[in-house]
């Protein structure tokens, strides 16, 4: 593994390149990003990188978001099947049927999304400025929200907007049941749980706190708490443990793992710097400027 670590950092100098990863990918690949982060954090590190080349540990539409961001950086998915399937939950001709039957509403689609859904759209959100976006949108308008219904849901009882919610939803959340987070609860008395709102509301409501995963990072180093359910995929434990050395952090249940996030290895990493793995992301001119504006919006409108 040392020696692959090496060469990863000898062809990252070469290529003149930077590796962002999510905060869900495997550890060892969180730690040999030069930027670990949320769906927010990595895209504004995407529109703001002066490398030639982007590495993108995470899934399909992130790497998309990067491309769109940044479109004079080479943006390379090291694993191309890495998807995901909440994203492909919608198409554009359904986005633009919803939108026919409720003309006058504004389209907020959440960043886990195709460029062709963000081109459709308004505005884009992450879990991390949803609620704030929603409530920064003219107030006279109601809002189409696509593709997760929960995290639609969460925005609606947040802020009381009117929305029409498509029915899109995470596999990998709605493997958190309520019985999981009374059983966590049983076995860790005192600690915190904190979930992420793509689960359903019935987890939702049986949590301390509703946080994106950049939230909980904030949260959990914030807190006076120092111990901690946490209900989301379980990468997310390797940053907050090793950000967090006198804290204790458990998953709500270790079964909460996206396979897709899953797919990048360090190997993957070293062919895709190489040229001989990985993809380069690509998306047609007209789809990249439309879905740019929504994108756009959210970084003025939830930054
Ligand atoms: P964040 O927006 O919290 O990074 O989450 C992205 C994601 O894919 C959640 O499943
Ligand atoms: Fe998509 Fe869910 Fe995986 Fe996030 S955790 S990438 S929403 S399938």
């Amino acid at each position: 593994m040392g020696d692959i670590r090496a060469e990863i950092a000898a062809l990252r100098k070469e290529r003149d390149a930077v590796i962002l990863a999510h905060t869900y990918q495997p550890g060892a690949v969180q730690d040999c990003a030069d930027y670990v982060g949320d769906s927010y954090g990595l895209s504004v590190e995407a529109s703001r990188t002066a490398a030639s080349v982007i590495i993108f540990c995470g899934v399909r539409f992130m790497a998309e978001t990067a491309a769109i961001l940044n479109p004079s950086r080479t943006v390379i998915l090291p694993e191309p099947l890495a998807g995901c399937p909440m994203a492909d939950m919608i198409t554009a001709v359904e986005l633009a049927e919803l939108k026919a039957r409720h003309p006058g509403h504004l389209v907020m689609c959440y960043v886990n999304s195709t460029a062709e859904i963000k081109a459709l759209s308004d505005v884009c959100c992450t879990s991390s400025n949803a609620e704030k976006i929603a409530r920064k949108l003219p107030a006279d308008r109601s809002i189409i929200f696509v593709p997760d219904r929960h995290l639609g849901s969460w925005v609606q009882e947040r802020t009381g907007r009117d929305m029409v919610l498509w029915d899109g939803f995470c596999p990998t959340h709605l493997r958190i049941e309520p019985g999981m987070i009374i059983v966590a609860r049983k076995e860790h008395p005192g600690a915190e749980v904190l979930i992420h709102p793509e689960a359903t509301h019935e987890c939702r409501v049986l949590a301390d706190a509703v946080l994106s995963t950049g939230g909980m990072c904030s949260h959990a180093a914030a807190s006076d708490t120092t111990e901690f359910i946490i209900a989301t995929e379980t990468g997310l434990l390797h940053p907050l443990r090793k950000n967090n050395p006198g804290k204790r952090f458990f998953a709500v249940s270790e079964e909460v793992v996206c396979p897709n996030m899953k797919r990048v290895t360090l190997p993957s990493i070293r062919n895709a710097l190489m040229g001989t793995g990985g993809r380069a992301v690509t998306i047609d001119r007209e789809t990249a400027a439309k879905a740019l504006r929504s994108l756009e919006r959210m970084l003025a409108l939830g930054g």
